[in-house]
């Protein structure tokens, strides 16, 4: 009985302080693997780097309507450590099962003529909101860009509660089976690009890809063979507007971030794609 009570306290203990001071204890740490080679980067190290600055975000697809101010990082002085083939992916893993892959042109791009992607840090003293009522933050790790306005930065490209990065092979020799064919017609290409970019970091398409948060798309159905045409657009644009699903976990897609033409080459590249279906 004694010893059941010592541990109570001992566990209680490590609970009420997940962070202690110099960090023995549990803290937040960020991976990034590039073949054989692992490098971490704790939440105390990152806070003490000379190239720590403060970045406004205006418009925050985690906290809409906020503005906010983080401690940052430049994504592309953390990757200088390690050396990348040039066509090779990179993919981000957050804590929630979220993974997504995305070009290395974009992540790594220092040229302040386009988006800047940076490690924003939450301290312990500067915590941030949730990012739904009565969650988590988007920290310890936050994926954020200086002006994505001016690489079309995707509201997927912003991964919260992020865990890691990894180096990957490129995304041709990885996912083959979500490629459209080589002389398929550009909307399809395009369509393809949008799929990429701002579905496959939650869906798989032909069972390939890095994450499953929500169900496949062309498996053993095409999502254009079971919804109709309206319908399809309508959940695309907001899954509440199709069916009433408060804890759905799909983002919505307004004319903002999925323009009409694109959502268009899109569902074209949806349907193409239920031709081509690889077991
Ligand atoms: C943040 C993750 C996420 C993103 C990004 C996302 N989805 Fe989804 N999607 C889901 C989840 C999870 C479901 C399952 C139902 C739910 O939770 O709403 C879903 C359901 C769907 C469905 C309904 C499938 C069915 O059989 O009911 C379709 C169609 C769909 N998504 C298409 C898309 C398309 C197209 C895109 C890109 C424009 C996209 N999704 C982006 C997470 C996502």
């Amino acid at each position: 009985m004694f010893r059941l009570l010592r541990k109570t306290v001992v566990l209680f203990v490590f609970f009420a302080t997940p962070i202690m001071a110099g960090g023995e204890i549990v803290e937040p740490t960020l991976t990034l693997e590039n073949g054989d080679k692992r490098l971490s980067f704790s939440r105390s190290d990152l806070l003490k780097r000379s190239d720590l600055k403060k970045i406004e975000i205006k418009e925050d697809p985690s906290y809409p309507g906020r503005v906010m101010i983080y401690q940052a990082v430049p994504v592309a002085a953390l990757f200088a450590q390690t050396s990348i083939a040039p066509d090779a992916v990179i993919e981000f893993k957050c804590s929630d099962g979220f993974a997504a892959t995305i070009s290395q042109s974009r992540i790594l791009n220092s040229d302040p003529k386009r988006s800047v992607a940076y490690l924003a840090i939450e301290s312990v003293g500067e915590s941030w909101p949730s990012v739904k009522p009565n969650g988590p933050s988007a920290g310890p790790f936050y994926l954020i860009w200086s002006h994505p306005e001016l690489s079309s930065i995707a509201q997927e490209e912003w991964p919260f509660q992020l865990a890691g990065f990894a180096v990957k092979g490129s995304l041709q020799a990885m996912y083959p089976a979500i490629f459209p064919a080589q002389g398929a017609p550009s909307n399809i290409q395009r369509g393809f690009k949008s799929f990429s970019r701002n579905c496959f970091p939650c869906h798989t398409m032909n069972k390939s890809g890095p994450s499953d948060v929500g169900p496949d798309l062309n498996v053993p159905s095409s999502v254009t063979e079971y919804f109709t045409p309206g319908a399809l657009r309508t959940l695309i644009r907001n899954p509440q507007d199709l069916r009433y699903f408060p804890r759905s976990r799909m983002s919505a897609f307004p004319p903002s971030i999925l323009p009409d033409a694109e959502l268009e080459d899109l569902i074209a590249y949806l349907g193409y794609m239920s031709k081509l279906k690889r077991p």
